[in-house]
């Protein structure tokens, strides 16, 4: 199986994790838009979706699924979305799609977070995949030394054309590479009360409660 039709699986089965009648919280990236295909064919049994970027708002509407804006909701049952990273506890790495800070405001939201990934998402150490902060721009050189001094190097993300690439809240995104993330939640905690940093990628007090996970057995279920 390619790595599409793994993510393809775990979109679909996903659905099994939706609550009829209720809201669902929508991730962002490549196996997130497979589960919103997916849930198209049930957008009648649900009250609708709150998204976590422009592009799946904007796929989410094309299949006529209802979006509510995170902030007229108190609380979801559920928040379903991808990682670039998971480790053996339900933390991951995230952002890649550079989405990271409504990510984790409507993970916020939720009492569950599922994780949807194939299995070369599973990781024993987060810190392959280069981090992503997004940041306040003017913060940024600063940062860059502050990640240095923990070992990491980290770039400004760029678009094609050389521009520093911004999120849908207009700021800058680094990428670090280099860090052994051996302690999720404590590395979480230091980056994310450095003045300037908007969100950190490190998805640990906002962990996955379970993963299914697409291998080319099947879809394996991970509960954390
Ligand atoms: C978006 O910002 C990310 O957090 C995605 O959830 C993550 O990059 C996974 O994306 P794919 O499903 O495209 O691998």
């Amino acid at each position: 199986m390619t790595q599409d039709e793994l993510k393809a699986l775990v979109g679909q089965a996903a659905l099994a994790h939706v609550v009829p009648g209720e809201l669902v919280g929508v991730g962002t990236g490549s196996t997130v838009n497979h589960f919103i295909d997916a849930l198209a064919g049930m957008k009648d049994r649900i009250a609708g979706a709150v998204s976590s970027s422009d592009a799946s708002t904007a796929r989410l509407l094309a299949h006529g699924i209802r979006v509510l804006d995170a902030a007229e909701v108190t609380q979801l049952p559920v928040y379903i979305d991808g990682a670039d990273e998971i480790d053996g506890r339900g933390h991951m790495v995230k952002g890649g799609g550079a989405a990271l800070t409504r990510e984790k405001i409507v993970a916020d939201l939720a009492e569950r977070f599922v994780c949807i990934a194939d299995a070369s998402k599973q990781v024993a150490v987060l810190g392959g995949f280069p981090l992503p902060v997004e940041v306040i721009a003017m913060a940024a050189p600063r940062l860059v030394r502050r990640f240095a001094a923990l070992g990491g190097s980290a770039t400004l993300r760029l678009k094609a054309d050389g521009q520093p690439l911004l999120t849908d809240n207009g700021h800058p995104l680094l990428d670090v590479r280099g860090l052994q993330i051996t302690d999720p939640l404590a590395m979480e905690a230091e980056i994310s009360q450095w003045p300037g940093v908007v969100t950190c990628g490190i998805f640990a007090r906002h962990r996955a409660s379970l993963c299914l996970l697409g291998t080319p057995a099947g879809v394996q279920t991970l509960v954390f």
